[in-house]
């Protein structure tokens, strides 16, 4: 595994890309563009921190969570695969393996509008396939400019085809849930993980969160908002090869229960996330590859 130090002297770009010890020391990517700052950690590959120059962050971060090996970052964009939620044994940790894995940063761009893209990599090894007996390779990249843009390649190199889900499972931060409205869902079926997983129907109309909320919506190409009249803003997530589309915001109980989460942190984030999950599951053949794309952008209410 490099060093800091070589992971230092192989993509630093002064002003630009620092490699540096986060919380705990664990090694993150911090970018400083003409347009946003972003902080990317090797563990979990995840982002923890975007944001517009001169606007709020973009992504909710718990000021509790874990910055530890084996346990995921709670906040940001934890990044789901192979499978979404608990697994089938319960004894497999929930959401995958992708998110508590060390990642190798494998490359760092600047394009010529100074944009940066980070590429991360992870390939199974006897760990991975303990859990998940695949051979797989995923090439994660985020690209911090005007918007943060994300995108999972998976690849298949075994011999024999496999299903998997995944999930960018974007924490945005909002002034408070209860005054956020959320569009682009209407008329979606749903699974409500609050109600015993029924499958029902979204109303037309942009939707409030009233309450704990735990949603698989299906067939949803198309791109999310979030008004929040709080930060006078809207955050707009589009995507591409996702047909997935989760929402989750814990509520009272579920947040006084949860460890790395405060008790009352919950009324400042909403979990929308790019998804390819149940019905959606993506199924790959040897040499196979598959890419989902998000784009996460925060823009003032007037100038909608
Ligand atoms: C959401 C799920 O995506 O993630 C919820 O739909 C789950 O059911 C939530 O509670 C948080 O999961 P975790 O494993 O990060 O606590």
């Amino acid at each position: 595994m490099s060093t800091l130090t070589d992971l230092q002297q192989q993509f630093s770009l002064p002003g630009v890309v620092a490699i540096e010890p986060g919380t705990n020391g664990l090694p993150r990517v911090a970018i400083a563009t003409p347009d946003a700052d972003a902080h990317v950690y090797l563990h979990g590959a995840h982002v923890t921190h975007y944001q517009r120059r001169g606007r709020p962050p973009l992504l909710f971060m718990s000021a509790r969570s874990y910055f530890e090996t084996g346990k995921p970052i709670r906040g940001g964009v934890p990044l789901i695969f192979p499978w979404f939620g608990p697994a089938r044994d319960p004894k497999l940790p929930a959401h995958g393996f992708a998110r508590t894995k060390s990642w190798t940063l494998s490359d760092i761009t600047r394009a010529d509008d100074g944009s940066v893209t980070v590429s991360l990599t992870l390939a199974a090894d006897d760990a991975t396939r303990a859990l998940w007996p695949h051979e797989f390779e995923l090439v994660y990249r985020v690209i911090v400019g005007p918007s943060l843009g994300l995108e999972l390649e998976v690849r298949n190199i075994g011999h024999a085809p496999f299903a998997f889900d995944e999930a960018f499972h974007t924490y945005l931060a909002v002034a408070d849930v209860r005054a956020v409205t959320v569009a682009g869902l209407g008329n979606r079926p749903y699974l409500d993980k609050m109600d015993g997983a029924r499958l029902k129907t979204q109303a037309p109309q942009p939707f409030p969160i009233v309450a704990e909320i735990d949603r698989v919506y299906l067939d949803t190409p198309d791109a999310v908002r979030v008004d929040d009249p709080g930060l006078a803003r809207t955050i707009t997530v589009a995507k591409e090869n996702s047909s997935a589309t989760v929402v989750w915001n814990p509520w009272v109980a579920k947040a006084k229960a949860m460890a790395d989460f405060g008790d009352d942190a919950w009324p400042a984030m909403l979990c929308i996330e790019t998804a390819n999950a149940d019905r959606h599951a993506v199924t790959l053949v040897p040499g196979g590859r598959h890419a989902m794309r998000a784009n996460v952008k925060d823009e003032p209410r007037e100038a909608r």
